[in-house]
């Protein structure tokens, strides 16, 4: 596994990160089996976690706290996320100042932890950043309880105010093949001196068209997952088939590839249920991306951009 600089926070993360999150943190999915994929990505060098207060229905935090303890925190990066929560199986917003004080005090005892690594901002509107959110942040920090502050956003807006602001350490962005439009976005994050982490690396599976690869409960969840919330991402996605043709590697550690051949990119934070996939994903730390696979999704994200 390799290691990269987290921006100027001072943490070195793992190039890929393990996301604590959908199927993962669900009830439904074995504690067991949750806890074996985190100790397996451990035993692989990954250090960056990443989870929400309110990720499946606010069970993947402390699951993930449940599998890492006994851990040495000083040698990992968790994240955790605030400024949403779940009522009544809907997710909800607040950015009050409150809110997220209480929501990183109720993270670090669900982690387990004496210090958030870093904490980011889930979703925030460009009209959440108040001075009042901000001094929020400033007095999380001065307190010891957060070492860095992060926004996570897939709005180009967002993620620019958030580069403009000193308290903002970090940005999670949503970048992989399809959303090879985010480069310059990056390009303005790491030049501002914030760490960059990209999300949703995989593109969710659907460059291997995920929502025809029924063999499990899960997977109808990822398909209505994909085909509820995220139809543009299964269509662009049939336009990438290619990648899982590749010869040297396969198709998940392609896309990984691309997404770590950018330099301005921390870590890529990948999502899984299956030892496989794991396996397959830790590989791709350290792959380079061949020559005339990296021209063809070029190509690709050129032809997608103009139609
Ligand atoms: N999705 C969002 O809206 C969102 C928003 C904010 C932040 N994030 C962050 O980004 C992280 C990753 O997002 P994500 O899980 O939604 O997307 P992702 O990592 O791009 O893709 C996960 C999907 O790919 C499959 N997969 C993983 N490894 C695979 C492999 N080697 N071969 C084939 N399929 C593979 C997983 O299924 P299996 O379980 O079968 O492996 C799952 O369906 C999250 O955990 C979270 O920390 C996501």
């Amino acid at each position: 596994m390799l290691y990269r600089p987290l921006g100027a926070t001072g943490l070195s993360v793992s190039e890929i990160g393990f996301g604590a999150a959908s199927w993962w943190g669900k009830p439904r999915f074995a504690e067991a089996e949750a806890v074996r994929l985190v100790h397996a990505a451990l035993d692989g060098g990954v250090t960056f976690f990443d989870t929400g207060s309110s990720y499946c229905g606010g069970h993947a935090e402390p699951r993930l706290g449940r599998a890492l303890r006994g851990r040495d925190a000083a040698q990992l990066a968790v994240a955790t996320k605030a400024g949403t929560f779940t009522q009544g199986g809907r997710i909800r917003r607040d950015f009050s100042p409150g809110a997220i004080v209480a929501s990183a005090e109720r993270s670090l005892r669900n982690l387990g932890l004496e210090v958030l690594p870093l904490l980011q901002l889930h979703g925030p509107g460009a009209d959440d950043l108040t001075e009042a959110l901000l001094s929020t942040l400033r007095s999380l920090k001065a307190r010891g309880l957060v070492r860095a502050i992060g926004v996570n956003s897939f709005d180009p807006a967002v993620i620019d105010r958030a580069i403009a602001l000193a308290e903002v350490d970090v940005v999670m962005v949503d970048y992989n093949v399809l959303r090879q439009d985010r480069e310059p976005l990056i390009a303005r994050a790491a030049a501002a001196g914030k760490g960059v982490l990209a999300g949703m690396p995989l593109a969710m599976g659907h460059t291997r068209l995920q929502i025809a690869r029924i063999g499990s409960p899960r997977d109808l969840w990822y398909a209505a997952r994909g085909l509820v919330r995220h139809r543009r991402e299964v269509h662009e996605g049939l336009s990438y088939r290619f990648l899982h043709q590749a010869p040297e590697m396969t198709g998940s550690q392609a896309a990984l590839a691309f997404v770590l051949a950018n330099p301005s990119v921390a870590c890529a934070v990948v999502g899984t249920t299956r030892m496989g996939h794991l396996a397959e994903n830790l590989a791709a730390s350290g792959l380079a991306l061949p020559e005339a696979l990296r021209l063809r999704i070029r190509a690709a994200g050129l032809t997608q951009s103009q139609g």
